[in-house]
């Protein structure tokens, strides 16, 4: 099973529904088809954003950025609640200089932070805690990355995690590869811990949103 969940009517139907955007982040969504770099794209980005909404975020830890995608509409988000911090976190120097690229061109040089590094390792040294943490690092490590975000979520924070129905390989009992083991892992590690409020949103590949309860 590695074809896209949703129905490519369905994903485009949504996508459709999305408020048009910039210029700017239409070029880096046609960038992301153009070399099949995997961005969350508009209908994850948009959920993200009207999270960022409603729960008042305004401070965000991106684990896995990549050239800035997900992290403009946390940025736009944050931007509309007055203002906060970003963090962009991917641990290779050209994707955080395309980023920084991008970000400033739509006008959110005063929000995000750049680093370029491991992000679980970049969290761990981080001082204070985020009202959200997005995680779209290597899927072999979300199962050691949760110790430190659960460390590094504000009590009443949220986790979102991408990727988690990962095209249905999850649910595939002969995929024992590391990549599904390892989203398995996690989704175990947080539906059996009280402490999270979890639910996976069917939206494009699967996103995990946990709220941390205490
Ligand atoms: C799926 S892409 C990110 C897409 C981005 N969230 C978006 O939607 O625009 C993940 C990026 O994070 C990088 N990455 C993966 N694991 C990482 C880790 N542990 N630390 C830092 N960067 C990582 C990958 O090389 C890749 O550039």
């Amino acid at each position: 099973m590695t074809e896209p969940l949703l129905s490519k009517d369905l994903s485009s139907y949504l996508d459709s529904l999305v408020p048009e955007r910039s210029p700017e982040l239409l070029a880096m969504e046609a960038y992301a088809r153009e070399t099949s770099f995997p961005i969350i794209g508009p209908t994850a980005g948009y959920f993200l954003y009207q999270i960022t909404r409603i729960a008042g975020v305004t401070r965000v830890f991106e684990m896995g950025s990549g050239y800035g995608y997900s992290t403009a509409w946390f940025a736009r988000g944050v931007k509309e609640n007055g203002g906060g911090t970003v963090h962009h976190v991917v641990w290779n120097e050209a994707l955080s200089q395309k980023a920084r690229r991008h970000l400033s061109a739509l006008g959110y040089e005063d929000i995000v932070r750049y680093t370029v590094g491991e992000a679980i390792q970049t969290l761990k040294e981080t001082a204070g805690t985020y009202d959200l943490i997005f995680n779209d690092i290597d899927k072999e490590a979300y199962p050691e990355s949760l110790a430190v975000i659960a460390d590094k979520v504000a009590p009443g924070g949220i986790l979102v995690v991408d990727n988690m129905l990962w095209r249905g390989r999850v649910f595939d009992e002969g995929d024992m590869s590391e990549s599904t083991m390892g989203i398995r892992e996690l989704t175990h590690l947080l539906v059996t811990d009280d402490q999270w409020l979890t639910t996976i949103v069917p939206i494009r590949d699967g996103l995990l949103l946990a709220y941390k309860s205490s």
